[in-house]
């Protein structure tokens, strides 16, 4: 692909940082807009000097700026977010706000400027259904709007479909991208609420692992650099404009087996615990059971599947745990 600017909102988060490492070893020029509620500085610092490189602390909620971004720009990849289920039951309100209006601002710039957009979403959007693996055609089950946790799924199946409105009644270039659990090197223990960085900060500091619920719900586990490589061949698939995207890795694990895998690969001497749901997110709290992508779609049109086995993701997340446990246990 020829070299191109790209402006990554939320580009010094977890994900969005990866992707502003692939793009810039591809050769391509990016801009990242990011307020730094949950993005930190140190995760593109490596890149502050570079002459392709510019960060521009800011919200997606500021219309004048994103409007000059993209100008700047030839495609935005739009990750900013208030991220996970547990900021969105601490703070609904702004949540839905950063999240909804922040990526209709998102879209209206790039529709004035021509611009194709990459929406984040997640597999949150498939909510509690039980039709697993899930198919991006499949319906989405969510549980009522008394309890909180269910705007966050809500606010991505939002974005999805203010993408796709403006796809077909507007002509803007737009696809949307529904991540699976991802995990790998700058995961924040005390961030949304990862099990994977729970689980290793905890086996790293001698804590016991807490499992909540039986241990038995499943999640598909995906090593950011798969998340990362779907990301993009998302955005450089013209065949893929106007649809969403299941990324993630096609093989389930339960919770407490990840538990027992990580305190294998760290080699702690801890028990593996299991917690009630209620004690960690409140009595009103609402599971989903299984999340498995299919990845059909992503085969066929993206030719992408997740390709980096568990074990040794794993294996190089906590090697990277390891080497910033004490500036992540200090901070
Ligand atoms: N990590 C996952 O497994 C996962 C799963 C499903 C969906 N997603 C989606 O992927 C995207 C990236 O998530 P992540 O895991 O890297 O989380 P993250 O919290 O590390 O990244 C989100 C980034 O957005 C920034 N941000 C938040 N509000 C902003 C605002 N108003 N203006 C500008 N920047 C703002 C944050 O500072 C942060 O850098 C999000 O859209 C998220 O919903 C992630």
């Amino acid at each position: 692909m020829e070299p191109k600017h790209f402006l990554v909102t939320g580009g010094a988060g977890f994900i969005g940082s990866h992707l502003v490492d692939a793009l810039l070893e591809q050769g391509h020029t990016v801009t990242v807009l990011d307020n730094l509620t949950t993005g930190k500085l140190k995760n593109i610092a490596h890149w502050m000097q570079h002459p392709r490189f510019r960060f521009m602390c800011g919200s997606i909620l500021d219309v004048k700026l994103v409007d000059r971004l993209t100008a700047e720009a030839d495609s935005i990849y739009h990750l900013a977010a208030v991220v996970g289920v547990k900021y969105v039951v601490d703070d609904p309100l702004e949540g839905m706000l950063v999240n909804i209006k922040g990526t209709e601002i998102v879209l209206e710039a790039a529709l004035r400027h021509h611009r194709k957009v990459l929406i984040a979403s997640s597999s949150e959007v498939y909510g509690k259904s039980n039709q697993v693996p899930f198919r991006e055609t499949d319906n989405s089950v969510f549980g009522p709007t008394s309890i909180p946790r269910w705007s966050y799924a809500l606010s991505k199946a939002l974005d999805e479909h203010f993408a796709f409105a403006y796809h077909r009644q507007r002509g803007l270039k737009t696809v949307a991208v529904r991540y699976f659990n991802a995990y790998g090197p700058r995961l924040d223990p005390r961030g949304y609420g990862s099990v994977v960085a729970r689980f290793i900060t905890q086996a790293l500091t001698g804590q016991d692992l807490t499992v909540y619920g039986d241990g038995q719900q499943t999640r598909s586990f995906t090593f950011v650099q798969d998340t990362v490589r779907g990301t993009m061949a998302a955005m450089s698939t013209p065949e893929g404009e106007g649809l969403a995207f299941n990324i993630g890795n096609a093989h389930e694990t339960s919770i407490e087996a990840l538990a027992h895998q990580i305190r294998a690969i760290v080699g702690a001497d801890v028990d593996v615990i299991r917690v009630p749901y209620a004690q960690a997110y409140g009595s009103d709290f609402e599971e989903t059971r299984r999340r498995l992508p299919d990845h059909s779609r992503a085969v066929e049109i993206l030719e992408f599947r997740a390709k980096i086995p568990l074990d040794v993701g794993l294996q190089k997340t906590i090697a990277w745990f390891e080497e910033h446990q004490d500036e992540l246990i200090s901070t």
